[in-house]
């Protein structure tokens, strides 16, 4: 169990470079599975989410080789197509590999994901999905089989736009036999990159981006080893937008796409942070008078879920009240308790969060309940006045390469505390 020690009241200052994204990368690691070969993905984040990936397909018996931020997997010698309970407790997004390994191998059993601390998350519609591309689906004892001599395209209507959904029913329609269509799909740019991924590994696959996206099976042979750069990391971006803002810093984030932060741009900008927006670079210089905004997390291109912490950490320290309703998790509210030990005034009714603004946050001993939750303490924490120590910083780890290091060299005063 590892700790950050925070002294706050530093504005920030400097440059920042955002890493290639956690949440694009993990789908495109499971997706290497599907050519049989050898396929590069470059800009890869040092994470620990992204390493439990990498340990899960060599479990499964590829060949993985990991150089900095470059990952080379080869799985043409996967023999395995069973995922143990472990690698699944270890991260939910281990589910990823079904759709790759159904669709390769005709077979895959993994045990259930559990609940997680965010929600309950269940696998539903990734279960449906592959049914309807004629999958027989068996669950047991905690654990789903799934099975088929080779899949067939279908017509697929998702009841909401799961991502982790889209990812694994874009995947197994790969190699299915004939045309795929996915209506209601998730519209989140990791969609769209796993898109431009697996088409040039040689799939034909179109809209992603959009709410209907269509793939054209083929066959293995058709398929060839892919080299990617990953896209940067929008929520990691957007972390740091809120750490300047909340530092009053001034700070230019760096590796970013704009458009893929405009739904927390559009928020940034009513609550009064000045920023300027480059090609691929955003600098933002903070002026202490953020205004209280409404926020009610959505699907791309709504406000992302995993931004609602952070941005609750900002309007905490608002001029008047905000109202923050989180609509994808129902139990993404944990910083709450954690945020008011600090001196926050936020009260939960259902699904909101009524934050009245207050005049400073002061240090206190608190803990990272979930990835995002931990990433918010630590906004919180930097803009405190005096010292925050926050536990189970392994958390943080799993979703922002080295945090304190990066923050540190912008002037931030953050130590690891190993216990
Ligand atoms: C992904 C992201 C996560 C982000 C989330 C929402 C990755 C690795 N993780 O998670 O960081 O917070 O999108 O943007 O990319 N649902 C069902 N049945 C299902 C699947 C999902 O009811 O079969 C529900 C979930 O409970 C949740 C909602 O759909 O309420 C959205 O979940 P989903 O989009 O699937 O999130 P993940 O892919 O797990």
């Amino acid at each position: 169990m590892q700790k950050f020690m925070i002294v706050g009241g530093n504005r920030l200052k400097g440059i920042i470079r955002t890493s290639g994204s956690k949440n694009a990368t993990l789908p495109l690691l499971a997706a290497c599975i599907l050519n049989a070969g050898k396929s590069v993905i470059h800009e890869a984040p040092r994470l620990k989410d992204v390493a439990v990936m990498q340990d899960l397909l060599m479990y499964l018996g590829a060949k993985v080789n990991c150089d900095r931020n470059t990952i080379e997997v080869d799985t043409s010698s996967i023999q395995s197509v069973e995922i143990s309970e472990d690698l699944m407790r270890r991260m939910r997004a281990s589910n990823l590999v079904l759709g790759a390994l159904l669709g390769r191998f005709g077979r895959v059993r993994t045990s259930y994901p559990g609940g997680c601390q965010i929600g309950s998350r269940p696998m539903n519609l990734h279960l449906k999905g592959l049914k309807e591309l004629g999958a027989k689906i068996q669950e047991k004892f905690g654990y789903i089989t799934a099975e088929a001599e080779r899949l067939r395209g279908a017509d697929i209507h998702l009841d909401l736009p799961s991502v982790g959904a889209t990812e694994n029913i874009l995947m197994a329609a790969v190699l299915a036999e004939g045309v795929t269509t996915i209506r209601n799909a998730a519209k989140e740019p990791e969609i769209v990159d796993l898109q431009n991924f697996l088409n040039k590994m040689g799939a034909r696959i179109v809209g992603a981006g959009t709410d209907t996206i269509k793939i054209e099976g083929v066959t293995q042979g058709d398929l060839k080893p892919a080299v990617h750069t990953v896209i940067p990391d929008r929520i990691e971006a957007g972390t740091h937008l809120v750490a300047a803002a909340i530092t009053e810093g001034d700070v230019t984030v760096t590796n970013v796409i704009p458009e893929h932060l405009e739904p927390l741009l559009a928020k940034l900008r009513e609550a009064n942070v000045s920023f300027t927006v480059g090609e691929d670079q955003i600098k933002v210089q903070g002026n202490g008078k953020i205004k209280a905004v409404d926020i009610k997390t959505m699907s791309y291109p709504g406000f992302p879920t995993d931004m609602q912490p952070q941005m609750m950490a900002l309007l905490s320290l608002a001029d008047g009240t905000s109202i923050i309703t989180e609509t994808i998790f129902e139990n993404r509210f944990k910083h709450v308790g954690e945020m008011r030990r600090m001196g926050a005034d936020i009260k939960v009714e259902g699904q909101s969060a009524i934050v009245k603004g207050v005049e400073k946050l002061s240090g206190a001993y608190i803990e990272a309940s979930d990835l995002r939750a931990g990433a918010a303490l630590v906004l919180a924490a930097l803009a405190a006045e005096d010292g925050t120590v926050i536990e189970n910083v392994a958390h943080i780890d799993r979703g922002y390469e080295r945090l304190e290091l990066k923050y540190n060299a912008l002037g931030a005063r953050i130590i690891r505390v190993h216990n």
